[in-house]
């Protein structure tokens, strides 16, 4: 799939795009160019990553004109640069959508300039009925992305545009649990809004591999989401306090604002247009992409009655949270 390709990550210095770099570097791909903003961010990624077949862009998705330097003669793009912190986009909304949403638009009509072979955003659970501007802007990027092929002149436009959509990725930048690991290691107490809260759970390697396999499959206007499953706030503070064999104080604190209790990864009125392969499911709307379903010969309609929530799939176990937290290298081995 990648051998032989040049590839752009946007966001590439980020968690998941240095995941993505480097198992795309095992493969034989062509390049890799890493598309962002900070250059410390860029030079502490060189010196992780070391390989030729590397290149370090500097640009921001808002600049357009870079961006279609940036993507000559590319043949895949991963779109995984957002802004994606609720609280710091709740505070600054204008920016998000510069980001998140202009942003998403630039990098569709440079990858239709370019004629890219394939162009997939990195979607999230916040963007499925959302609550927050995060959400919000991540749900426009979906749409716009999902609906690129209006743009297109079939004669000359090869380009198939695809979603991905997941939850929280537990050794992301900034997520709960480094928090929660710095308070108990230096004692401090715990801040919780709520014990009962759910989330949806996606290792990176689970990530990495559903986007790939997006790559693989899609045939433009799809979303790709994996099947997970969810974890309650309380089994995290528990598997935390066994795994450092410590409990600290808990301290409650308010909802944020735009937090929900659980997230959804696919609504009620998208379960119409849900089909499910393996482990994923496959949102599509047919009146809509009518030629790329007739690709499809293994897609089965969904079975599920109600929506895709965190607080109706499977919960982890404490002692399975323990595994991903080890695995993912966010722990020591606890013996
Ligand atoms: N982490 C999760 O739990 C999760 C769950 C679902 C979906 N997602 C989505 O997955 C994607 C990647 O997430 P992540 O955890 O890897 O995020 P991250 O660690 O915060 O990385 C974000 C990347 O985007 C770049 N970036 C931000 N603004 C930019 C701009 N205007 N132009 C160019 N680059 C820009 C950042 O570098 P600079 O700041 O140097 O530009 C960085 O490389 C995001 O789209 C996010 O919405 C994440």
């Amino acid at each position: 799939m990648f051998n032989g390709k040049k590839v752009l990550i946007t966001g590439g210095t980020g968690s998941l795009g240095i995941a993505l770099t480097k198992k795309i570097l095992q493969t034989e791909v062509d390049t890799i160019r890493i598309y962002s903003r900070n250059e410390s961010k860029q030079i502490e990624m060189q010196n992780q990553v070391n390989d030729t077949r590397l290149r370090f862009l500097i640009g921001d998705v808002r600049d357009k004109e870079r961006l279609s330097k940036a993507l000559e003669d590319i043949d895949i793009v991963i779109h995984a640069a957002a802004l994606k912190h609720v609280p710091i986009v709740e505070y600054n909304p204008f920016e998000a959508i510069k980001t998140n949403v202009l942003g998403s638009q630039n990098v569709i009509e440079c990858c239709l300039e370019e004629n890219v072979e394939i162009a997939i955003c990195v979607g999230t659970d916040k963007a499925v009925s959302p609550l927050n501007t995060y959400g919000a802007t991540k749900h426009l990027m979906e749409d716009l992305f999902i609906t690129a092929r209006n743009y297109t002149n079939p004669e000359r436009h090869k380009t198939k545009f695809i979603a991905v959509r997941y939850g929280n990725v537990l050794a992301s930048s900034n997520s709960v649990v480094p928090k929660f690991i710095e308070q108990i290691k230096n004692g401090e107490e715990l801040t919780v809004t709520d014990f009962s809260m759910t989330r949806f759970n996606i290792t990176m390697n689970q990530a990495t591999k559903l986007i790939f396999d997006s790559i693989k499959l899609g045939n433009g206007g799809e979303i790709f989401v994996p099947k997970l499953k969810s974890y309650k706030l309380e089994t995290l503070k528990d598997s935390l306090f066994e795994v450092f064999k410590t409990s600290v104080n808990i301290k409650k604190i308010l909802v944020r604002p735009g937090e929900k209790f659980h997230e959804s990864l696919i609504s009620e009125e998208e379960l119409r247009n849900t089909y499910e392969i393996d482990d994923y499911y496959v949102i599509l709307d047919k009146q809509m992409n009518q030629e790329t379903f007739s690709k499809w010969d293994c897609l089965e309609e969904t079975t599920r009655t109600e929506q895709y929530t965190s607080d109706k799939v499977e919960f982890l176990s404490k002692d399975e949270l323990i595994e991903i937290l080890v695995n993912e290298k966010l722990v020591k081995d606890v013996n």
